[in-house]
């Protein structure tokens, strides 16, 4: 069964771009896959912890205390369960939210998502994720800087079939009416290529 996994990171829980264009890609995604099933991670709503001392012991112990790796597992099973994954991310002080972050440092995790010897390839193989990304500002370097940073991440874990969606200049009422529009094209499109 396809199976997309929606991780939302805006503090804002209404009137959110990112959110807002995610809730269009996922109407999309269920026209394509009547059937499927969606596991949604809203980071706002239930943040996850941040990493500390004890579980980054578990990940490198042989014998991990099942207690200490609990979340972490649950995180990375849900990984594992979907074929589809789609970040909605705002930039929040140059960069994608705290929430989002200790996601990741919970889900990029040796012997698990990625090998531990030297080559560090990804075990999280026939994945495609979207990436959608917001900001108030317009983005002046040639590279989102969201984007860059998620791309990484997803790579290290063997994600690379990423499609993006950027929203910049949020704050700019008229523009930002018009790039919506133009992303949700580009939304239906990827569906229907
Ligand atoms: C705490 C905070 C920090 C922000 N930092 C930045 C920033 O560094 N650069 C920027 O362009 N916009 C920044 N913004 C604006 C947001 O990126 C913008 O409002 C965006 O639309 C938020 O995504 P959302 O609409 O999905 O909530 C910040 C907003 C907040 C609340």
């Amino acid at each position: 069964m396809n199976t997309l996994l929606r991780i939302d990171s805006s503090v804002r829980t209404e009137n959110s771009f990112s959110r807002s264009l995610g809730d269009y890609l996922m109407k999309e995604w269920k026209e394509k896959n009547p059937d499927g099933l969606i596991i949604e991670r809203d980071l706002a709503r239930q943040p996850v912890p941040q990493l500390n001392e004890q579980t980054v012991n578990a990940f490198f112990s042989e014998i991990p205390e099942a207690e200490s790796t609990r979340l972490s597992d649950e995180l990375i099973n849900e990984i594992y369960q979907a074929n589809e994954i789609l970040i909605t991310s705002p930039m929040y002080n140059f960069g994608i939210p705290s929430s989002l972050k200790a996601y990741f440092d919970l889900v990029v995790r040796t012997r698990k998502t990625f090998t531990e010897n030297i080559t560090r390839k990804g075990l999280l193989e026939n994945k495609k994720a979207y990436v959608i990304s917001s900001m108030g500002g317009i983005l002046q370097e040639k590279r989102n800087p969201l984007e860059i940073h998620i791309t990484q991440l997803l790579n290290h874990m063997g994600i690379t079939d990423i499609c993006y969606f950027p929203l910049d200049g949020t704050v700019i009422e008229t523009r930002i009416a018009e790039l919506v529009t133009f992303q949700q094209a580009e939304i239906v499109k990827q569906f229907n290529e």
